[in-house]
């Protein structure tokens, strides 16, 4: 195989230290372990304290990166940040990231695309690397939620945490890597799911701070329904796709927001859950950052030609599917 293709050769993650427990959850608004874990699967979340944002969590992953895989920061010739929560609107975090690790031979920016902003990403830096013209590529993902929850809304506080991984994408041309995404994108779910202050629309004022709108609002059970629903349709669509039967198949990579989705999405493409990674339990739905920090803890578990679907649903609505054979 001459092909260059795009392949993950390693991952880096930051958790946050603090632990918010459903326990706690359950002091500053009307709400129960049992009911979380009966309808989210939730048990804890990490959140990043101490007056940080998301560049700092990205900056800590990014530099255990470089240093695990002896990577200059002058080696990077690329750095895209998939996130929802910049530490402000501009600069971009990409900028700010390349500032605090020195990285002064790149150009980057940054990529919103909500809940598949990590797929988004990866197959975004994927083509800069099948171009031939980029050989180290610096992925960030992550989300610093608790900036954006309120945390007087039972609906949604229960449901994100804060967390930020580093990538390093590389050309290989054996056959591993990137092989093939199907992406979508309607703006039906800009009316379920959203965070509406702040931007040009409604630019912060005090109307907007008293009506709460610089929180994340969602109708649940509308989001719900289309994550099952197009979340399972672009992989299985994906398995047609390249014949993968659900025995040829190493491992489904979900976005974790709601461990009924995951269960859902699972049926839908006829895998048992041993072959599905699930780590929902321990940080919750920390965005960009959710489908990279499955497979940085599965790492041991994962071998040279591995096939993975990666699948997200997200804010806007955005979703896909992703098929890739693990590098490494
Ligand atoms: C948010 C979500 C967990 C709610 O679960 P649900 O089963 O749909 O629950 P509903 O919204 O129908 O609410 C059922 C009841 O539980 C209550 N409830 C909601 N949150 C609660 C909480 N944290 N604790 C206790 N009760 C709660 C509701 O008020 C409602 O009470 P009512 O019947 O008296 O009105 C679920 O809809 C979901 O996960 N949606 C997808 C969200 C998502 O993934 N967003 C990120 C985008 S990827």
């Amino acid at each position: 195989m001459s092909e260059i293709r795009a392949a993950i050769t390693a991952i880096e993650a930051f958790l946050p230290e603090y632990r918010l427990t459903n326990q706690e959850l359950g002091k500053m608004v009307d709400t129960s372990d049992e009911w979380i874990m009966q309808r989210v699967g939730i048990k804890e979340r990490r959140i990043l304290k101490g007056g940080l944002a998301t560049s700092d969590m990205m900056a800590e992953a990014a530099k255990k990166l470089l240093e695990k895989t002896h990577t200059s920061p002058d080696e990077i010739d690329f750095v895209l940040a998939a996130t929802n929560t910049p530490d402000m609107w501009f600069p971009a975090t990409a900028c700010i990231v390349c500032d605090k690790l020195g990285i002064r031979n790149a150009w980057g920016y940054d990529l919103l695309a909500a809940c598949s902003g990590f797929i988004y990403a990866l197959e975004t830096v994927s083509k800069f690397v099948e171009s031939g013209r980029y050989r180290k590529v610096l992925l960030l993902a992550g989300d610093k939620m608790s900036a954006i929850t309120d945390y007087t809304d039972r609906t949604t506080c229960p449901l994100f945490g804060d967390a930020a991984t580093a990538l390093l994408i590389e050309p290989v041309t054996e056959d591993v890597g990137v092989i093939d995404h199907l992406f979508r994108v309607d703006g039906v779910g800009r009316r379920y799911l959203h965070l509406q202050g702040g931007g040009s629309l409604y630019p912060a004022s005090h109307d907007t701070i008293s009506k709460r709108m610089h929180y994340t609002h969602q109708d649940g059970k509308m989001v719900f329904k289309y994550a099952v629903s197009n979340m399972a349709d672009v992989a299985v669509e994906m398995m047609k796709r390249h014949q993968i039967s659900p025995d040829d198949l190493a491992w489904l990579v979900p976005h974790q927001a709601n461990l009924r989705i995951i269960d859902a999405v699972s049926r839908r493409m006829g895998l048992t859950t041993e072959k599905v990674m699930i780590n929902i339990e321990k940080y919750g739905n920390t965005t960009a950052a959710t489908i990279p920090l499955c497979l940085y803890e599965w790492i041991p578990r994962l071998k040279k030609g591995d096939k993975l679907i990666l699948a997200a649903f997200g804010g806007g609505f955005t979703w896909g599917a992703m098929y890739l054979k693990w590098a490494y």
